[in-house]
């Protein structure tokens, strides 16, 4: 007797294997529906575990300026939202900041901006030089789109990793929503990073307008074919003072459901619970650890300055005292036995092997 399998089981149980699901069979887990979309989550929650054990990374990010030269029409940094107060920290109080993320235990900084050509690129080797010498602490850069000689400096200084996300692997759509870009460049400078030894990080959002399944499928193939180390998956949420302010946000479980299938794709990459998804669902943090997320991001910008780095409205992180918020992480992860990393969390991947 021949038993005929649903294509979602038979992707599921594909994409369990080594070589992991092909991007006709990642459309089909995408479009995950009832009954399937647990599985999907036990799934993803399985692999995650064997890909990258129990422990979840704390990732300290600073805020430093919310300038930006490009014009995104999705975020509120964008260099025509005139109602947006801007800021750039002096570089005492990045340091101040850095040196409260050690102080609290945490092994990484992300030093986060919009895309500011005001700091050289001499300055931000210079700060990545001075956090490696006065901390232990592993620095995460994630200042967009710049020279290949910038990317080089950089890496030289000491910083380990780079974010730098594709946002959405359609190239029209790209077009559109980033008008001073094109998503070629945007790869070409993913590739020097990797080239350049950077641990790389992309990730994209999830409920764009004009998205479909297969731009989700080819947006996690590609972070496949990139080889990240880090993808950073959130809903598209919009924001009053920028073209999209009439569009609708992305979706709660269409997004767990595209970071979970990104998880079985990325057996070992590091996954984030974005703030984005708790800015969209308060048990944010909790839904995606548990269906294949293995870091967090606290934020440890200075309270002076954090409601100003506004890419989106009601952002979740805002308001939180940097102690309170630890102990809250801790009492998180306590409850769902996930314990907190004590490393660096460098990727596990063997160098230039697959993920
Ligand atoms: N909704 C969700 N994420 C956004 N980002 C920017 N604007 C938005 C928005 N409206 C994310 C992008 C970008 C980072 C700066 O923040 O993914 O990489
Ligand atoms: Fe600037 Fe990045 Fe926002 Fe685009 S997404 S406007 S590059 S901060």
């Amino acid at each position: 007797m021949c038993i005929k399998l649903n294509p979602f089981t038979v992707a599921l149980n594909n994409a369990l294997t080594d070589k992991g699901p092909g991007q006709p069979e990642i459309e089909t887990l995408l479009g995950a529906k009832g009954r399937q979309i647990p599985q999907l989550f036990a799934a993803a929650d399985r692999a995650r575990r064997r890909g990258v054990g129990d422990t979840v990374h704390l990732r300290a990010i600073i805020e430093f300026s919310n300038h930006c030269r490009k014009n995104c029409l999705y975020c509120g940094l964008r260099r025509d939202n005139k109602t947006l107060p801007r800021y750039r920290l002096p570089v005492e109080e990045i340091m101040d900041a850095a040196g409260r993320a050690a102080g609290l235990g945490y092994r990484t900084v992300v030093l986060q901006s919009g895309e500011d050509p005001y700091f050289s690129a001499a300055d931000i080797a210079r700060l990545v030089e001075q956090i490696k010498a006065r901390h232990d602490l592993a620095v995460t850069l994630s200042l967009g789109e710049r020279r290949r000689e910038a990317y080089r400096i950089w890496r030289e200084a000491g910083a380990d990793r780079y974010l730098l996300k594709q946002e959405t692997s359609d190239p029209a759509l790209f077009g559109y929503l980033k008008p001073d870009d094109s998503l070629q460049e945007r790869l070409q400078c993913l590739w020097w990073l990797r080239e350049l030894g950077y641990q790389t990080g992309s990730g994209n959002m999830v409920g764009l307008p004009g998205q479909t399944t297969a731009t989700l499928a080819r947006d996690i193939a590609l972070m496949r074919e990139l080889d990240v180390e880090m993808a950073g998956i959130g809903p598209f949420l919009p924001h009053q003072d920028t073209p999209l302010r009439d569009t609708a946000p992305g979706k709660l479980e269409a997004t767990l459901v595209t970071l979970a299938v990104a998880r079985l794709c990325l057996p070992r990459a590091h996954l984030p619970a974005t703030t984005a998804l708790s800015t969209l669902a308060p048990q944010g943090h909790s839904l995606a650890l548990g269906c294949g997320a293995n870091v967090i991001m606290p934020n440890l910008t200075p309270s002076r300055v954090r409601d100003k780095y506004l890419i989106y409205p009601q952002k979740a992180d805002i308001g939180d005292d940097p102690v309170q918020a630890k102990k809250d992480i801790e009492a998180l992860l306590a409850g769902l036995a996930r314990p907190p990393a004590t490393d660096y969390g460098h990727a596990r991947k063997i160098p230039s092997g697959r993920n």
